[in-house]
């Protein structure tokens, strides 16, 4: 498959590897190339360009920027996304400190990113995914508990279905909260997942549905 990954940083490398390491066709888009120059000549397979090159390249694409800048990356990738499954990783941090270990999110309760994106880009199949769990546990992890669960939404069963392929191969669990809407409850999960971190140094765990 041919991966698109809107992104330079920690997340988008994360990914990039994974995809590589799973024999996927992997483009990173950035808006400055020469700050993946490294990480490209030490990823063998990994192809570089601008947002709307990873946009166009992918079969399936991942948006990977800043949340503050996510609606302006997918404006910037442009017509390529349509009709795409974009794995949208974003979340809604404000440029504040946290609180007691509390990020703080520039979205309000009734409202989520993955929804704004949605919105501003009715064609593109967005399945939010991954923005509950730090990079270094994305691909593959290992923990004593088993797989982890990766909660997903998006309003496309296709392109959630071809998500929780993907999750699968990686060593995930997906666990479907059904449209869009549910962004709402899964950004919060990233301010959870960073508390321990924040508070006692702790960055390596992961959230499991226990039925
Ligand atoms: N770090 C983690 O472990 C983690 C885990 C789960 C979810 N997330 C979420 O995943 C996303 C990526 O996180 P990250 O830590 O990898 O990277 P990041 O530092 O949050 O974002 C870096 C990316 O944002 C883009 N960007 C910044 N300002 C921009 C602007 N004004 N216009 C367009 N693009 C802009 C950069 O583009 P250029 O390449 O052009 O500079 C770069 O690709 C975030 O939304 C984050 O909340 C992070």
């Amino acid at each position: 498959m041919k991966v698109g990954i809107i992104g330079s940083g920690d997340v988008a490398k994360a990914l990039a590897r994974g995809f590589i390491k799973h024999g996927h066709a992997v483009l990173m888009g950035t808006r400055e190339e020469g700050k993946l120059k490294a990480f490209a000549d030490e990823t063998p397979g990994v192809k570089l360009g601008g947002f709307a090159d990873a946009a166009g390249f992918g079969e399936v694409v991942v948006l990977a920027v800043k949340g503050s800048a996510a609606l302006e990356a997918v404006r910037l990738a442009g017509n390529n996304l349509e009709g795409k499954v974009v794995i949208d990783a974003t979340n809604p941090i404000a440029d504040l400190p946290p609180v007691h270990g509390v990020l703080q999110f520039f979205t309000g309760p009734n409202d989520s990113l993955g929804e704004r994106l949605q919105n501003a880009a009715p064609k593109v199949k967005f399945v939010k995914a991954y923005n509950s769990v730090g990079h270094a546990a994305m691909v593959n992890p290992k923990f004593d508990g088993g797989p982890p669960t990766m909660f997903i939404a998006g309003n496309d069963d296709q392109a959630k279905a071809s998500v929780s392929d993907i999750l699968k191969a990686f060593g995930w669990e997906a666990a479907d909260m059904g449209p869009i809407e549910a962004s709402r409850a899964l950004e919060p999960l990233c301010q959870l997942w960073c508390i321990p971190g924040f508070t006692r140094n702790d960055w390596y765990h992961a959230f499991k549905l226990l039925r």
